[in-house]
């Protein structure tokens, strides 16, 4: 079952907004874009999310966070962690994420997002507001840490196809940020990315 080559109907036309980005950047006075976050299951992601979710929201800025909880639960919940059910995680939360971006909103994903095939394809998605952030833990840390108890799981075979175990991590090649989000405070990485943002200019 290949999900994700499902061919675009013929009949199908796109049909064009009378509102343009730049009408929704001027009203929203920032740039729609998507912070990518990769990282094994306890290496921040969420914790970084939730930080810098806050901070952006405090600074007046629109933004929403997409992950587990709300994507797995609801649009995605017919996948599981085979390597194609992942693949199909990632592509339809790049084509959500494009869609919020469109609409102006800044989005913070946190997902595994493990190969670099698929995280290339998120980016190919949702094109320049693409910002590839790696929170970069290293598995023996996650693994202490263990917040769900699922490496310990994982290692007496009770989860199979588990990341860093059992399946595959491949780490970015040139993301856009590391993080090290093992030593340093979450209010680094926060402000690395609302950096990252001022730089680029999708933020004042
Ligand atoms: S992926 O690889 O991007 O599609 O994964 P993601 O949607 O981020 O889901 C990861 C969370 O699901 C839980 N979980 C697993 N993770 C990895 N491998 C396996 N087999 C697995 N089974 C369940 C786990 O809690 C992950 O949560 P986080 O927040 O990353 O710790």
């Amino acid at each position: 079952k290949e999900k994700n080559a499902a061919p675009v109907s013929k009949n199908i036309v796109k049909s064009d907004s009378l509102v343009s980005a730049e009408d929704r950047q001027n009203l929203l006075n920032q740039k729609g874009s998507t912070l990518w976050l990769t990282g094994l299951s306890g290496s921040g992601k969420s914790t970084v999310a939730r930080q810098l979710e806050r901070e952006l929201t405090d600074m007046g800025h629109a933004c929403y966070i997409l992950d587990g909880d709300n994507v797995r639960h609801g649009l995605n919940r017919d996948l599981g962690f085979s390597a194609e059910d992942r693949s199909e995680n990632i592509r339809r939360i790049a084509e959500v994420s494009r869609l919020f971006n469109d609409a102006g909103i800044i989005v913070i994903t946190a997902f595994i997002s493990p190969t670099v095939q698929d995280r290339k394809g998120a980016r190919e998605i949702i094109g320049e507001g693409f910002v590839e952030v790696f929170v970069d833990t290293p598995l023996e840390i996650c693994e202490q840490r263990d917040p769900k108890g699922l490496y310990k799981k994982a290692r007496a075979g009770e989860i199979p196809q588990f990341t860093g175990i059992s399946a595959p991590y491949e780490p970015p090649v040139n993301p856009e940020i590391v993080l090290n989000a093992a030593d340093a405070p979450v209010e680094d990485s926060v402000d690395a990315i609302v950096s990252k943002l001022r730089d680029d200019g999708i933020i004042g």
